[in-house]
């Protein structure tokens, strides 16, 4: 999948991924950790929801999403919401991303960008993820769509290769079931897991 393919979903208006609003799982995991600080960041964000909602709970958080449109949404979204100083975003592949932003991330948040990219490319989104968070940093994962079915994206995810695919650099802590999934229509194919990046 390449960057037209995802332009011409929002060129729809309504991406049927977007959730529009914060994704639930990181809601809940933010009021259990009321405490969470540092920087943030939230690859393929897309209209930039959990962005927001990150700088609205005190974190500088950065998203990063390679359809201008979207993050052109983002940026104006966090402006309405009076975020724009916490809430940042960047145009451009994540894959490409430079070296300043090594180590520099207390805190990762995934949700359907790593179903969306091309399945032979999910050792290179562990590599990069190792690269961003700081040791100690955690990497919460909604994994989805963990359905099996063939095809995509969203491309299946089993949610048993989680933990060794990250586990050179991130030990996993939790797996399971979300309290609440990211969208209704999700319900039975999410998990939700917590991994913390090693010192
Ligand atoms: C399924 S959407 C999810 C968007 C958002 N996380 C959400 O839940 O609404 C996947 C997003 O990842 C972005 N994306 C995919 N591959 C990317 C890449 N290599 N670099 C930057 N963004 C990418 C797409 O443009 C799209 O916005």
């Amino acid at each position: 999948m390449d960057k037209k393919f995802w332009q011409s979903l929002y060129d729809s208006g309504s991406p049927r991924f977007d959730v529009g609003a914060t994704s639930p799982p990181l809601v809940d995991w933010l009021d259990a950790h009321p405490k969470a600080a540092g920087r943030a960041v939230v690859p393929g964000c897309g209209y930039g929801h959990d962005v927001i909602e990150l700088a609205r709970r005190g974190l500088v958080a950065v998203g990063i999403d390679y359809v201008t449109d979207a993050v052109e949404a983002a940026r104006e979204a966090a402006q309405q919401a009076g975020m724009s100083a916490r809430a940042l975003f960047l145009d451009q592949d994540i894959f490409a991303l430079g070296s300043e932003h090594d180590g520099s991330y207390d805190l990762f948040f995934e949700q359907t960008c790593y179903c969306a990219i091309d399945p032979g490319r999910r050792d290179e989104y562990a590599a990069l993820a190792a690269r961003l968070v700081a040791p100690g940093g955690l990497l919460l994962f909604v994994v989805y769509p963990v359905d099996g079915h063939q095809g995509g994206p969203p491309f299946a995810i089993d949610s048993s290769e989680i933990g060794p695919r990250f586990i050179r650099d991130f030990e996993l802590l939790q797996m399971g079931p979300p309290v609440r999934t990211s969208k209704p229509t999700r319900v039975g194919k999410e998990q939700f897991a917590v991994l913390r990046r090693r010192i």
